[in-house]
C-alpha cells in the first residue's frame, strides 16, 4: 500500500515555483501545512518558495499563513510555528540565464540539512511554463538526483505532449518525474484497486461476462468565471477527459497487479491504456452551456467545450464491447463523481428486473463512498420486488484519516511511490486514444445551465440512460 510512516524519510528540500500563485495558494500550500498535521512530513525539511517578485522570508511566511486561512486548515490548529521557521523565499525569478537567488538558497538548505537531503521540485505552474522552467533546471545542473512534480495538463496536444516530453527527459530519468493528476489521488479511486482485489465480491464480476456497462460521470455545478483564460484555451475534452477520465478509467480496467507493490499497481493501470480504442467522433458528444461567452475574459464566438460525452470501448479481453461512458460538463444540474458498474440481468426466473436494478458505485468526491443498488424483496405477504441500496461511507471505517488527494500525492512523491502518477508511455497512449477526436473536432451544442448536458448524448448510453440523470 502506498503509504509508509515517515520516520525512514530522508531531509529534503522543496523548491515550490510558483510559490505565489493561485494554484500554490488553494491547493500545495494547504496540502503541505496538512502533511505536517498529519506527521507525514520528513523531521527535517525546507520549503524554498521560487517567484518573480521580491519578498524577505518573514514576507512569505505571513503570504503561506494567509493561504492556509482563507484555502487550508487554520495555522492554529497545527504546528505553525515550526512550520513557519522551515519556510524561506528566493525571488527574482528563475530562467535558464538567470537563476535569480534561487541556487544560493538552495545551497543554504543543503548545508542546513546535509548534503544527502533529497531536492523535490514542485512546478506549480501553468502548462506553458512548464518548458522554460524545465530547461533553467537543466541548465543550473538543479536536475541531477532529485524529483520533480508537474501539475496537469502535461502538453496541451500530442505534438505539444511530444516535445515537453522529449525536453523533460533530456534533464531527467523517467523515474524521476512525478506527474499529477490529482483524481487518481482521491481516496475513492484508490479505493477501486482495493475494494476490487481484496473481495471476490467485486473481482469475481470484474469482466465483460457481468458488467453492461460502465459509467465515469463527474458533472460539476460550477462555471469557470474565475479562471475563464485557462479555461477557454482548454475546454472539457482536455482538461477532464483525457487526463481525469481516462485515468479513472484505466483503474476501473487494469488487469490484476501482479502485486500491490507501487510499480506493479503503475504498470496494470498504464499497461491497459494500450488497449484504448481511439474514440470514434461519432462516439463524442460536445456541448457549451447557454451563457459561457458572456463570462469574462471568454471571446464572443468562443466553441470551447464546456461539456463531453464519450463512448470509449477497451480492447482488452476483460472488457471487449463494453461501453465505457465518460462524461463531465460545467453549469450542469448536480456535482458528483460517480463510478457506476451496471451488472447484466441475471438469467433466472426472475424475468422482469430492470435493467439498472443491480449497480455498483463509488463516489469519487471527499472520502469517498461505495453504494450498491440491488432488487430486494419488498418486505410484506407478497413476493413483491423493490429497489434497495448498501451504502458504506469510507470515512467511517474505523481508525482512517482521508487525506486529500493533493496530500496523499505530495506523500507519495516524498517516499517515492509513482503508483498513483502517470507515466510519459501511459500520457502517449491518452493522446493517441483522443487524435481521431481531435482531427475530426465534433460539433459543439449549447445547453441550458443547470441540465444534464445536450440531448444528443443520451444516445450514448442506450437502454440504461445515464444514470445520474440525463435531458430529456
Ligand atoms: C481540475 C480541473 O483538474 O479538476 C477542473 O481543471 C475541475 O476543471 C477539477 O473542476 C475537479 O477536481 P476536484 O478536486 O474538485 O474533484
Amino acid at each position: 500500500m502506498p503509504h509508509t510512516g515517515t520516520n525512514e524519510l530522508t531531509p529534503t528540500v522543496f523548491v515550490l515555483y510558483g510559490a505565489t500563485g493561485d494554484l500554490a495558494r488553494r491547493m500545495v500550500l494547504p496540502a503541505f501545512f496538512e502533511l505536517a498535521q498529519h506527521g507525514l512530513l520528513p523531521d527535517d525539511w525546507r520549503l524554498i518558495g521560487s517567484g518573480r517578485g521580491e519578498r524577505s522570508d518573514e514576507d512569505f511566511v505571513e503570504h503561506v499563513r494567509g493561504a492556509l486561512e482563507e484555502f487550508g486548515r487554520s495555522p492554529d490548529e497545527g504546528p505553525w510555528d515550526d512550520f513557519a521557521k522551515r519556510l524561506r523565499f528566493a525571488g527574482g525569478g528563475f530562467t535558464e540565464e538567470d537563476p535569480g537567488q534561487l541556487l544560493d538558497a538552495v545551497s543554504t538548505a543543503r548545508e542546513e540539512l546535509g548534503e544527502d537531503a533529497q531536492l523535490v521540485h514542485y512546478l506549480s505552474l501553468p502548462p506553458k511554463a512548464f518548458t522554460s522552467y524545465t530547461r533553467a533546471l537543466g541548465a543550473h545542473g538543479l536536475g541531477e538526483g532529485s524529483r520533480v512534480v508537474y501539475e496537469k495538463p502535461f502538453g496541451d496536444s500530442p505534438e505539444g505532449f511530444r516535445e515537453l516530453d522529449d525536453l523533460v527527459h533530456t534533464v531527467f530519468d523517467e523515474e524521476q518525474v512525478f506527474r499529477i493528476d490529482h483524481f487518481l489521488g482521491k481516496e475513492g479511486t484508490q479505493d477501486l484497486h482495493v475494494l476490487r482485489f481484496a473481495n471476490g465480491l467485486f473481482e469475481h464480476i470484474w469482466s465483460r461476462e457481468h458488467v453492461a456497462q460502465v459509467q465515469i460521470d463527474v458533472p460539476e455545478d460550477l462555471d469557470v468565471a474565475d479562471r475563464a483564460d485557462f479555461y477557454d484555451a482548454t475546454g472539457a475534452t482536455l482538461d477532464m477527459l483525457v487526463t481525469h477520465l481516462f485515468q479513472v478509467a484505466a483503474e476501473v480496467a487494469m488487469e490484476p497487479p501482479v502485486s500491490f507493490s507501487a510499480n506493479d499497481i503503475l504498470a496494470a493501470r498504464e499497461s491497459v491504456l494500450a488497449k484504448f480504442r481511439p474514440l470514434a467522433p461519432e462516439d463524442v458528444v460536445l456541448g457549451q452551456f447557454e451563457g459561457y461567452r458572456e463570462l469574462d475574459g471568454v471571446p464572443d464566438d468562443s466553441d470551447t467545450d464546456t461539456y463531453v460525452a464519450a463512448r470509449l470501448f477497451i480492447d482488452s479481453g476483460r472488457w471487449r464491447g463494453v461501453p465505457f461512458l465518460l462524461r463531465t460538463g460545467k453549469r450542469l444540474a448536480a456535482k458528483q463523481q460517480r463510478v457506476s458498474l451496471v451488472l447484466h440481468r441475471p438469467k433466472g426466473p426472475v424475468d422482469d428486473v430492470p435493467a439498472n436494478g443491480n449497480v455498483i458505485s463509488l463516489s469519487l468526491a471527499g472520502a469517498g463512498a461505495v453504494d450498491i443498488d440491488v432488487m430486494a424483496k419488498r418486505p410484506g405477504p407478497d413476493l413483491a420486488m423493490a429497489p434497495a441500496r448498501v451504502s458504506l461511507d469510507l470515512s467511517k471505517i474505523p481508525g482512517g484519516e482521508p487525506l486529500a488527494p493533493y496530500v496523499s500525492l505530495i506523500h507519495d512523491v516524498l517516499v517515492g511511490d509513482r503508483s498513483l502518477f502517470t507515466t510519459s508511455e501511459g500520457l502517449a497512449q491518452t493522446w493517441r486514444a483522443l487524435q481521431p477526436v481531435l482531427d475530426q473536432r465534433p460539433s459543439v451544442h449549447p445547453y441550458a445551465p443547470d441540465s444534464w448536458g445536450p440531448v444528443q448524448a443520451n444516445e450514448l448510453a442506450g437502454e440504461h440512460g445515464w444514470l445520474l440523470g440525463q435531458t430529456e
